[in-house]
């Protein structure tokens, strides 16, 4: 068990989802962790999931995705629709949890 300050350093990447941060935290009964249960739009599993879906795909209950490829609408389909985000195009995405600075956090001596 972590304790929690040290453990939010690996949730930044690991759980970047508030929801998520908040079933953590009741789990390993941090003295932080809200007293409710989670919210009805939250899976109860979200806890001990990896990296969702929703980790980069929806923000403030608004889905968000890349400029459709040619044909494709961003209305409609299975969402509703999405909003169109270029940051989704952006090399800067993916480096914000897979690019580390030498002196970064390490684990068993890895970046
Ligand atoms: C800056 C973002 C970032 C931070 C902070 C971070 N990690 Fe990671 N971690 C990653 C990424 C990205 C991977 C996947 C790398 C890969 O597989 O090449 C990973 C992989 C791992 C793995 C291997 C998972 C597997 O399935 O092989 C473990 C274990 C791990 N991290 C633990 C931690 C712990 C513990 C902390 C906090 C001390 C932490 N990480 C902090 C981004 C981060
Ligand atoms: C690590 C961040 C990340 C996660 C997690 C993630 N996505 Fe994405 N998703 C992206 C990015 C970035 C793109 C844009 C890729 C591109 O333009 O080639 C994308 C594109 C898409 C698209 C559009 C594909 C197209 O043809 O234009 C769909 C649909 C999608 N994701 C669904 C999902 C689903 C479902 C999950 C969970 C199973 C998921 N994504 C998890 C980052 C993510
Ligand atoms: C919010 C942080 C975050 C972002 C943003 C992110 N990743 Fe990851 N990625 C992770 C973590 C954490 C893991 C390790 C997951 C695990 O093992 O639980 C991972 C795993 C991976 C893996 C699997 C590596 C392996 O060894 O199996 C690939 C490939 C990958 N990410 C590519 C991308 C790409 C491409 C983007 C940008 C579109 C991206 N990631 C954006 C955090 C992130």
């Amino acid at each position: 068990m972590l304790p929690q300050k040290q453990a939010n350093e690996c949730l930044d990447c690991h759980a970047p989802l508030a929801e998520r941060k908040a079933l953590v935290a009741q789990i390993q009964a941090w003295a932080s962790a809200p007293k409710t249960p989670p919210p009805a739009h939250v899976p109860a599993t979200l806890g001990h999931d990896g990296l969702v879906c929703a980790a980069c795909h929806v923000r403030g209950h608004t889905r968000f995705g890349p400029p459709p490829r040619s044909g494709k609408p961003a209305a409609g389909g299975p969402h509703g629709g999405f909003e169109v985000s270029a940051a989704f195009e952006d090399a800067r995405f993916c480096a914000a949890c897979h690019q580390f600075p030498e002196e970064g956090p390490r684990v068993a001596g890895k970046l």
